[in-house]
C-alpha cells in the first residue's frame, strides 16, 4: 500500500490499515485508542512540568510528573475504552481490572513513558504496549496478539504487530498516523550495537561477546532509550541491542510484560530474535508483574551468537 520509505501515495491512516488487514474489530478499537492517547502524552511531553513527582513506582524509581501524567492518561482511555479487561503499569503496583469477565475485551501491559528521565536532556522517548486476549497478563509473551510503540523524537511515529508483519507510521501536522512502510524487516547482520548496563558488571560471556561485536567493526550506538535504540534497529533492518545479567544486577534491569514481551515480538515478527542469553523471551513464563530478564535482541545471528559465548564462557 506504501511506496518507498516516506512517501506514500495515498495517506492511508492507521485505522484503514487495520481495517484492511482484516484486524478484529475490538483490537482495531483499542489500537486507535492507545494512538489517540499518544497524542495527549506528547503534549504533557512538551508543555508538562519536568519535575518529579514525589511518588515512586515499586521498583523504588521515583516517579517524573510525565511518567504519572502519561499513566493517567493511558488508563483513563484504557478504562473508556469498552475494550480491555484489565491494565499492568509500570506506574502501578497492582493490576488494574475494568471489564475482568468480558471475552471479547483484551489485557493491556504498558511502560506509559520509557526512558523518561531523558526528556529534560531533550532525547526520544516512548510508549511501549503490550496486548493479550482476554486476561492472559501474565502469561508468556508468545501469548501476545499484538505490540506497539509510539516513538516521540523528532518526528512521532508508531510501530504496530498484530502478528502478520510489522508497519510503521507517521504523525501529520494534522496529528493523524499515516503509513509510511509496511512489513518491516530486520534482515542484516549487527554493524551497530547497544550495550546497556555497566560495562566493568558484564560477565566474561558478554565481555567477550562485545569485544567480538567490536572487532567485526561493529558501532557503538546506545541512546538509554529503549523504544529509540530499538526502533533504530527495526528500520536499519539489522543491529543488536543487550542489556544483559550483571555481576551486581543479575536479573538485568528491563521488564518483562511491558518492555520485553512487546519489544520482543516486534522484533520476531520483523524477522530478528530476543533471548536472555539462553532461552527465547517469549517463552519465559514471568513470575510476577514486575519480572525483569536480561535481554539480547535484534538480528538473529549476533543473538545466536551472544547464547554460543555465554554457553562457552558462563552465564
Ligand atoms: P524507564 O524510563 O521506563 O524506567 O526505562 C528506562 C530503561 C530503558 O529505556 C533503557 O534501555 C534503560 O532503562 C537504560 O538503562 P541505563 O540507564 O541503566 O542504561
Ligand atoms: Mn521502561
Ligand atoms: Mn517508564
Amino acid at each position: 500500500m506504501a511506496d518507498e520509505r516516506g512517501s506514500t501515495k495515498f495517506q492511508i491512516d492507521l485505522r484503514r490499515h487495520l481495517r484492511e488487514t482484516g484486524v478484529e474489530r475490538n483490537l482495531t478499537r483499542l489500537i486507535c485508542e492507545i494512538s489517540e492517547a499518544s497524542k495527549y502524552i506528547i503534549n504533557s511531553i512538551r508543555t508538562g512540568d519536568l519535575g518529579v513527582a514525589g511518588t515512586s513506582n515499586l521498583y523504588g524509581e521515583k516517579q517524573l510528573a510525565l511518567d504519572v501524567l502519561a499513566d493517567r492518561i493511558l488508563e483513563k482511555r484504557m478504562k473508556h475504552s469498552g475494550v480491555v479487561a484489565s491494565v499492568i503499569s509500570e506506574e502501578q503496583e497492582q493490576i488494574i481490572e475494568f471489564n475482568p469477565g468480558h471475552s471479547d475485551c483484551y489485557s493491556v501491559a504498558y511502560d506509559p513513558l520509557d526512558g523518561s528521565s531523558l526528556v529534560d536532556v531533550n532525547l526520544a522517548i516512548g510508549t511501549i504496549i503490550s496486548i493479550c486476549k482476554g486476561n492472559a497478563l501474565l502469561g508468556r509473551g508468545r501469548d501476545q496478539v499484538a505490540a506497539m510503540y509510539i516513538l516521540y523524537g523528532p518526528r512521532t511515529t508508531l510501530m504496530y504487530s498484530t502478528g502478520n508483519g510489522v508497519h510503521e507510521f507517521a504523525m501529520n501536522q494534522l496529528m493523524e498516523y499515516t503509513l509510511v512502510q509496511e512489513n518491516v524487516t530486520i534482515d542484516g547482520n549487527s554493524d551497530i550495537y547497544s550495550p546497556g548496563g555497566q560495562r566493568n558488571q558484564y560477565s566474561e560471556g558478554t565481555e567477550r561477546f562485545v569485544r567480538t561485536l567490536e572487532e567485526q567493526g561493529c558501532k557503538l550506538r546506545y541512546s538509554g532509550g529503549f523504544v529509540p535504540d530499538i526502533n533504530q534497529i527495526l528500520i536499519k533492518g539489522r543491529g543488536i541491542f543487550m542489556y544483559p545479567h550483571l555481576k551486581n544486577r543479575p536479573q538485568g534491569k528491563l521488564r518483562m510484560l511491558y518492555e520485553l514481551n512487546p519489544m520482543a515480538y516486534l522484533v520476531e515478527q520483523a524477522g530478528g530474535a530476543a533471548s536472555d542469553g539462553k532461552m527465547r523471551i517469549l517463552d519465559i513464563l514471568p513470575q510476577e508483574i514486575d519480572a525483569c530478564s536480561p535481554v539480547f535482541i535484534g538480528s538473529k545471528k549476533e543473538v545466536a551468537l551472544a547464547q554460543e559465548f555465554l554457553a562457552a564462557e558462563g552465564y
